[in-house]
């Protein structure tokens, strides 16, 4: 299997770093702008390999296609990251730009590819992605719920001292601070979380979540990339292993949740055809309007692009 990873900067390299050492691929090929950024990385990973003992092929190069031709899976993380003051809204019309021209480049020399997206606005660079490259939606997704549930899930272990393995959680919506963490759908070992912890705690937690990147650009000055970069070689190893996870993953909704004409994060299946299945939660009432304050929240940005484009 070959996975290119567009992008060479913090996301995209830590991302290439554990397709690598995990042996997700036989082949990774990192490409950016900037000249000699994706070689020097790539070599870079390929020297570790005697080290931590993998034989992942991983090369770089600064912008020619060529070298990502055929590839199974492509991950795009090029684009401008959060600084402090910004919201990923922000980042709308230069990363709208680069997604575009750099997915014609997918679509030109990986047309059976599926595509991954990270750059933000996550849920409309995912629209971005899939406007320009015409794939079905099933093969245009984007990374940001495994992410936020994986921070929720970690909060949750820190909180009651327990190991963030045995934490399951769903948490639904946008990338934003309308995100729609869902504890009735949260267990710890099997046990739902409300039977462990009390609700002011819990609601806390479910906050943080939400202003989770925040919280990293302002201790940092930039957003994060381990938890990103990981977040986005799982999603890697679930289609190139035809694994069948199920992951909060961002796609186009076409009717489920009554959600016809909105990118978000929701529950799916995925597995060697990209997203397998789209789940569907009974959500009650509550939910529900969360899930739709999230939409109007998305949708608002892409008339943005839509307007500016
Ligand atoms: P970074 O600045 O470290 O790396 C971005 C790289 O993209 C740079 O090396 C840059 O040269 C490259 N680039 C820019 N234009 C390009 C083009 N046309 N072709 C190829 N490469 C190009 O940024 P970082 O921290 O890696 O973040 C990348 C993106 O991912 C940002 O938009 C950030 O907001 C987003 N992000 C999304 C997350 C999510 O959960 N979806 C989590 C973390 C970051
Ligand atoms: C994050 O959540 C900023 O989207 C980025 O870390």
């Amino acid at each position: 299997m070959k996975v290119t990873v567009i992008g060479a900067g913090n996301v995209g390299a830590t991302c290439a770093d554990v397709l690598a050492y995990r042996e997700i691929a036989n082949e990774v090929v990192l490409v950016d702008i900037k000249e000699g950024i994706a070689e020097g990385k790539a070599l870079d990973i390929w020297q570790k390999s005697p080290i931590n003992l993998y034989d992942t092929r991983t090369t770089g190069s600064t912008n020619d296609y060529e070298k990502t031709s055929g590839s199974d899976v492509v991950v795009i993380t090029s684009g401008l990251p959060r600084k402090p003051g910004m919201t990923r809204d922000d980042l709308i019309s230069t990363n709208a730009g680069i997604v575009k021209s750099v997915t014609e480049q997918v679509v030109k020399h990986s047309p059976d590819a599926i595509i991954i997206i990270v750059s933000n606005p996550l849920d409309v660079m995912t629209y971005q992605a899939h406007l320009t490259s015409k794939f079905p939606r099933t093969k245009v997704m984007g990374m940001a719920g495994i992410l936020d549930t994986a921070r929720y899930r970690a909060f949750l272990a820190e909180e009651l001292n327990v190991s963030p393995k045995d934490i399951q959680a769903v948490l639904m919506g946008g990338h934003g601070d309308t995100m729609v963490p869902l504890p009735r759908y949260t267990t710890v070992g099997g046990i739902p979380v409300t039977e462990l912890i009390e609700k002011d705690k819990l609601d806390a937690i479910v906050e943080r979540t939400k202003f989770g990147g925040g919280e990293l650009v302002k201790l940092m000055g930039t957003s994060a990339w381990y938890a990103p970069g990981s977040a986005a070689a799982q999603m890697v190893e679930a289609i190139v292993r035809d694994q069948r996870r199920v992951f909060p993953v961002c796609i186009k909704l076409e009717g489920e949740y009554g959600i016809d004409d909105c990118y978000l994060g929701v529950p799916v299946i995925l597995g060697k055809n990209g997203v397998e299945k789209v789940i569907e939660l009974d959500l009650n009432a509550d939910e529900q309007e969360l899930l739709q304050t999230s939409r109007k929240h998305v949708l608002e940005v892409m008339n943005v692009l839509d307007n500016n484009s």
